[in-house]
C-alpha cells in the first residue's frame, strides 16, 4: 500500500490517500505540541511509539466490541486506517482529577472520581476546544441524537477495557481523549490512543507516564514512551 496524496497534516499526525478510495495512510511525527501549539518541540521517536501503542490498543478494543478505523500496521510511522468523516468533537473521559478539569473547577489533581466523567469539547483550535455539552452538539448539528448515543456508548466501553487493561500492567488511567468518525453508516473510533491522548500514572507512585512529561517539562520524555510501548507490548 502506497501514499498517494496528503489530504492533511495536523499537530502529531498526517493522513494521506491510497490506491483505495475507502483506505487512508496515517503517518505519526514526532511533533509534539501543548497548550493549544504555544509550547512546540520534538519527541524523538514518539511517532513510532505511538504508530505501535495506537496499533496495540485498537487491536484489543476490536477485540472487545469496539469497531475502530484501525486495518494494519504498515511500517515503523504508518498504519492502514479507514476513511472517515471525523464528527468534530473530542470525547474526554475522566478517572481520576487531573489537567482540564482541576483547573476548571478549582480542586485538586489526583482525587477518585467515583464515576467517570464524560465530556464533549467542540473540536476548533482557534476557541481552544471549548467544553459544550449534548444540547450544544444538537443545536450545532455536530452530530446526530443516535450518534451521540453510540458516542457516548462506545466511550464507556473504551474507558472499561483500557483502565482494566493498564490496572493488570500497574498503570491507572487517569484520563484520555478520543475521537470518532463516520464510516459507512456507521460511527468508529478514530484518530490515535497513545501517551498524548491519555493521562497515565504508575500506580502508587503517580508517576508520570505520558504527554504531561512534556507539557509540564517533568524530563525522561522518550524514554517514559519507550517504556509505555514496551508495557503495552508485553
Ligand atoms: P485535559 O485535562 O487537558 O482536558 O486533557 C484530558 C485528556 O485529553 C488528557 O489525557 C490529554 C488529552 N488531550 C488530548 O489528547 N488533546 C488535547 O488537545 C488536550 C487538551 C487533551
Ligand atoms: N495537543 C494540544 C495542543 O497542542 C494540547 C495538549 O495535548 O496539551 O494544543
Amino acid at each position: 500500500m502506497k501514499k498517494v496524496k496528503q489530504v492533511y497534516e495536523g499537530k502529531a499526525k498526517k493522513l494521506f490517500t491510497t490506491e483505495d478510495e475507502d483506505i487512508f495512510i496515517q503517518e505519526f511525527k514526532d511533533d509534539a505540541t501543548a497548550f493549544d501549539a504555544t509550547k512546540r518541540g520534538t519527541i524523538i521517536g514518539k511517532g513510532v511509539v505511538n504508530n505501535k501503542i495506537s496499533e496495540k490498543l485498537f487491536t484489543l478494543l476490536e477485540a472487545k466490541g469496539v469497531p475502530t478505523h484501525f486495518i494494519k500496521l504498515l511500517n515503523d510511522r504508518d498504519m492502514a486506517v479507514k476513511k472517515v468523516e471525523i464528527v468534530p468533537i473530542e470525547v474526554t473521559i475522566r478517572n481520576i482529577v487531573a489537567g482540564g478539569m482541576a483547573k476548571l473547577l478549582d480542586i485538586e489533581e489526583g482525587i477518585i472520581l467515583n464515576e467517570p466523567v464524560l465530556e464533549y469539547h467542540y473540536k476548533k483550535d482557534e476557541l481552544h476546544d471549548p467544553l459544550i455539552n449534548d444540547c450544544h452538539i444538537f443545536a450545532m448539528k455536530l452530530a446526530t441524537k443516535e450518534e451521540l448515543e453510540r458516542i457516548a456508548e462506545l466511550s464507556f466501553k473504551v474507558n472499561d477495557a483500557l483502565k482494566e487493561f493498564f490496572s493488570s500492567k500497574n498503570i491507572d488511567l487517569v484520563d484520555f481523549k478520543l475521537e470518532f468518525g463516520r464510516c459507512k453508516g456507521e460511527i468508529i473510533l478514530a484518530d490515535e490512543i497513545s501517551p498524548d491522548t491519555c493521562r497515565f500514572w504508575e500506580k502508587g507512585t503517580k508517576r508520570k507516564m505520558d504527554k504531561d512529561r512534556f507539557r509540564r517539562d517533568l524530563g525522561n520524555i522518550e524514554e517514559t514512551y519507550q517504556e509505555v510501548l514496551k508495557i503495552v507490548s508485553d
